[in-house]
């Protein structure tokens, strides 16, 4: 058995167990646990499932399991290529007892949780992240979502896995900029969380982000610890799951001044984690020193911490994101690692001046 350790997101309606691994074994128990499953299909990315295809043919040899395609990149999770996975759902004749695995990273998980969402008015999914972002993010809370043309995760919903299984063994061939990405998302959830995580965080570089360190799975399990807890008590983000948003209003208009081509998700958090607490020095009293550790470690693993685009050009694709209400900028700032507050406004003058000072730093 590779199970590391469960940990629970207790939501309204469900219990949702994100299962640590190191790696695929254990998969097809957790699927028969599943009560009625009729037939299971696989939706995954050509590159992923041909490097781990042996095993999960070993690992899921007696499902009855069908295997769906979707292309990768973010430009593909678009509400365009939702049809042609509907037919083929219809053709191989998936009911309302099918269960959908998504094997992948945040693309496939939100690409498929979304199709799980709406197929026969929702069925049964299971999500298993595939790189880091995904297991520390995006698989766990609910959101599903794909894009439309003129914005990113427009149209989704909040819809819970049965499971999350996270085989920590996949990560082994992750690109170096798909574990920055991830790290990025670690770094914002230990600075929200504060205490040890944020200690032992800062301890650490990219050289202890492998599959063989034994820092990773208490970075995974304690990121998702922190992310369970905040969505346990606001699933629907009506209020405190908004602080997950910590540095993404920047990394937003950074992703869509350079249309989604030149930084990754995670370079444009990391980013965007430095312009907050610019702002939370000036708005909320935080203590420069938490900003000085914040770009240490950004640089310790490999990330950065400020961009040349115009401050100006970026605060105007600020004003457009649909988060803000009634034309102010609202961003989550820090008081000190653990203390986050959210819906703050703040003026666009503020904001040029913060991402000026970043510059020079
Ligand atoms: P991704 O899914 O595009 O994966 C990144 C790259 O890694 C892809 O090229 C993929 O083919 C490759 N890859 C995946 N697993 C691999 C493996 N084990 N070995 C080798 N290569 C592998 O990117 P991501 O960073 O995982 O996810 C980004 C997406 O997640 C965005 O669409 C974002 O909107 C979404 N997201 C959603 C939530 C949420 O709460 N639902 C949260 C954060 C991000
Ligand atoms: N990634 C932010 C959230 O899940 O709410």
């Amino acid at each position: 058995m590779s199970l590391i350790e469960t940990v629970p997101v207790n939501t309204e309606h469900k219990s949702v167990p994100v299962h640590l691994h190191s790696n695929l074994s254990g998969l097809s128990e957790e699927i028969a646990k599943l009560p009625g499953v009729t037939s299971v299909f696989l939706i995954t990315e050509k590159s992923i499932h041909s490097i781990y295809s042996k095993y999960l043919e070993r690992e899921l040899s007696s499902l009855p399991i069908k295997t769906i395609y979707i292309k990768g990149g973010e430009k593909s999770k678009h509400i365009n290529r939702t049809g042609e996975v509907y037919n083929q759902l219809i053709e191989y004749g998936a009911d309302r007892k099918s269960l959908i695995l998504a094997f992948g990273g945040g693309v496939v998980g939100d690409f498929a949780g979304f199709i799980a969402s709406t197929y026969l008015r929702g069925i049964r999914f299971v999500q298993i992240p595939t790189t880091l972002l995904a297991c520390v993010d995006s698989s766990v809370g609910g959101k599903v979502a794909v894009n439309a043309d003129f914005g990113k995760n427009m149209i989704g919903s909040f819809y819970q896995p049965e499971f999350v299984f996270a085989p920590l063994s996949v990560l082994s061939t992750l690109p170096d900029r798909e574990w920055k990405c991830g790290q990025a998302e670690i770094i914002k959830h230990s600075l929200l969380s504060g205490g040890e995580y944020w200690e032992k965080v800062k301890t650490h570089s990219f050289k202890d982000l492998n599959v063989d360190s034994t820092i990773l799975p208490y970075l995974i399990a304690e990121s998702v610890r922190f992310k369970a807890n905040v969505v346990s008590s606001d699933e629907k983000e009506t209020g405190l799951r908004k602080i997950l948003n910590l540095g993404h209003t920047t990394a937003h208009a950074i992703e869509s001044v350079t249309k989604y081509k030149k930084y990754s998700h995670g370079e444009a958090v990391a980013i965007g984690l430095v312009t907050a607490l610019l702002l939370s020095e000036q708005h909320s009293e935080l203590d420069p020193v938490t900003t000085k550790e914040t770009i240490e470690s950004l640089k310790n693993y490999g990330l950065p911490f400020q961009t040349k685009l115009k401050s100006k050009q970026l605060t105007k694709h600020m004003l457009h994101d649909k988060k803000n209400v009634g034309g102010s900028i609202r961003f989550v700032l820090l008081k000190s690692p653990g203390s986050p507050i959210f819906d703050i406004p703040i003026d666009s003058e503020d904001i040029i001046l913060a991402i000026h000072k970043q510059k020079g730093i």
